[in-house]
C-alpha cells in the first residue's frame, strides 16, 4: 500500500504523546535528567499519525528527527511539558512515554555554581515535579477518553505497574521490563505487558520486539479499542 492509500482508522481522533527526558536546570550549565532516547514515544506518535490521528508530540531534548506527519512541541522541563500537554487538550488519546525527571531544584541558580576550592559541595534542595500522567488522568471533563502510561520496572514488573495504574488513574499501563539483564535501556527492543484491569486476567503479554514494533502494536490495540 502507498502511504496515502493506507487505511486511516484513527481519522478524526486527536492524540497527545509525551516523549524523551525532561531537563531540570540546576544552574545555566547543569541539569537533572532521566535517561531517555525518546525512541519509544516518537515511534508511537508516528504510528498514531500513520493510522490517521491528529497527533501532537510534546518532547523533551532528544537527538531524533521529528516523526512524519506530527505536530512537534519542544520543551525542557516537566512544568513546561505539563503546560504543553494541557494546551493540546481536548484529545481522545493521551500516551505518556516521557521519562519525566521526578524532581527539580527548588531554586535554580541564576549564575553558574562555582567550585571555590574549599571542597564545599552545594546542598541542592529539590522539589517534586508535577506528574503529567496523573494530572491529565484526573483532569475531569478535559480528560482524554483513553489515557495510557508506561511503567519501566526492574523487578515485580506487573505488580508495580498495576499499582502505578491505580495510583495514577490512567486506563492502560504498558509495563516494560528494564532489568539490566534484558538490555532494554539504550537498546532497540522492549518487553511489554499491557495492563488494563485490576487483576492479571486482562493482562496482555506482547512478544519482545523493537520499539517501532511496540508502537505499531499499541496503535493496533488503540484502533481495536475504538472499533
Ligand atoms: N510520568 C509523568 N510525569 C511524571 C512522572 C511520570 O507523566 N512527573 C509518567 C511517565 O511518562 C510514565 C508513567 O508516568 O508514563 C510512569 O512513570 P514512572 O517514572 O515509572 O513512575 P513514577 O510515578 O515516577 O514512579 P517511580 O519513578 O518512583 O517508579
Ligand atoms: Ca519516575
Amino acid at each position: 500500500l502507498e502511504q496515502q492509500d493506507a487505511p486511516k482508522p484513527l481519522a478524526g481522533k486527536k492524540a497527545v504523546v509525551t516523549s524523551g527526558p525532561t531537563h531540570e536546570p540546576i544552574d545555566p550549565v547543569r541539569y537533572i535528567a532521566n535517561r531517555s532516547s525518546g525512541k519509544q514515544g516518537h515511534a508511537i506518535a508516528e504510528a498514531l499519525a500513520q493510522a490517521g490521528a491528529d497527533v501532537t508530540l510534546v518532547t523533551g531534548p532528544v537527538t531524533l528527527p521529528d516523526p512524519a506527519g506530527v505536530k512537534v512541541v519542544r520543551i525542557e522541563t516537566a512544568r513546561e511539558m505539563l503546560e504543553a500537554v494541557q494546551a493540546a487538550l481536548p484529545a481522545d488519546i493521551a500516551v505518556c512515554a516521557a521519562a519525566v525527571a521526578d524532581w527539580r531544584t527548588a531554586d535554580e541558580a541564576g549564575q553558574k555554581l562555582k567550585k571555590d576550592g574549599s571542597g564545599v559541595i552545594p546542598d541542592l534542595k529539590l522539589s517534586e515535579n508535577p506528574d503529567i500522567l496523573a494530572t491529565i488522568s484526573k483532569s475531569g471533563p478535559m480528560r482524554p477518553g483513553l489515557v495510557i502510561g508506561f511503567a519501566a520496572e526492574t523487578e515485580n514488573v506487573t505488580a508495580h505497574a498495576r499499582a502505578k495504574r491505580l495510583r495514577k488513574g490512567c486506563d492502560w499501563i504498558l509495563a516494560n521490563d528494564v532489568a539490566p539483564a534484558t538490555g532494554t535501556f539504550g537498546g532497540d527492543d522492549n518487553e511489554i505487558c499491557l495492563i488494563s484491569g485490576d487483576d492479571e486476567t486482562s493482562d496482555e503479554r506482547w512478544e519482545r520486539q523493537s520499539k517501532t514494533g511496540v508502537a505499531r502494536a499499541l496503535s493496533a490495540r488503540i484502533i481495536k479499542h475504538f472499533s
